[in-house]
């Protein structure tokens, strides 16, 4: 199965509040958003949104310039129907984040959470990696979590990798300033939890 139609059957068959990730609010991830841009015209784009809540809550705050991109067009939908009208001020793309077509030099927040794991082969975080270089803006942001290295080694049944600080910066590297990481324990709504690193970079 294409990792497209893994996630269209995810969507298809669970609903938002009953997948592990699900968090009412991605509270660690909005107190980042405001550390990195306290201006509501600054350009932010989640990576593999999904159906979170993130894009209603920035919405609510007033920001707006807000895209959210996720390879399941199911799970845009369920966003999109959730917000009604305010969908339409979101730019949507639906798209495999290492072929999507970005614009460049453009965004001042790039926001992860949860996706760079799946990223299992080299060349695939490579690839990332590049895409983030092109359109993030110089002295923009990225928000980077992963399960760290006490969390899950699947995750809706792929293989993730998992990360501390060190080992992300690593791939990361050159032109990524490390501001900021810290780990933080996800309870899950099976009532498990997971172990997320959160890390905050400034592009250099
Ligand atoms: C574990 S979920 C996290 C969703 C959301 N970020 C959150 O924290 O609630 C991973 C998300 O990434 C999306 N995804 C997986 N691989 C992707 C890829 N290569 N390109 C874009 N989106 C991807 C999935 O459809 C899914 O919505």
């Amino acid at each position: 199965m294409s990792n497209k139609d893994h996630w269209e059957k995810v969507y298809g068959s669970k609903a938002s509040e009953a997948v592990s990730w699900y968090a009412p609010h991605l509270e660690t991830s909005l107190k980042l958003i405001h550390q990195a841009s306290a201006n509501k015209n600054s350009a932010i784009i989640d990576i593999g949104g999904g159906e979170s809540t993130l894009v209603d809550d920035l919405i609510t705050e007033g920001y707006q310039d807000i895209s959210v991109l996720d390879i399941s067009q199911k799970a845009i939908d369920v966003a999109k129907e959730r917000l009604g009208k305010s969908a339409d001020m979101v730019h949507w793309y639906c798209a495999d984040i290492n072929q999507a077509t970005l614009p460049q030099n453009y965004f001042e927040v790039w926001h992860d959470r949860a996706v760079f794991h799946f990223l299992t082969e080299e060349y695939q975080r490579v690839k990332y990696i590049e895409q983030v270089t092109q359109s993030v803006r110089h002295g923009g942001y990225v928000i980077m979590s992963t399960f760290g290295p006490e969390g899950p080694e699947k995750c809706s049944g792929l293989d993730v990798v998992r990360y501390d600080s060190e080992k992300l910066h690593g791939q990361f590297g050159k032109g990524f300033k490390l501001i900021d990481s810290s780990t933080e324990i996800h309870k899950t709504p099976m009532n498990t939890t997971q172990q997320f690193l959160y890390c905050f970079y400034r592009m250099e």
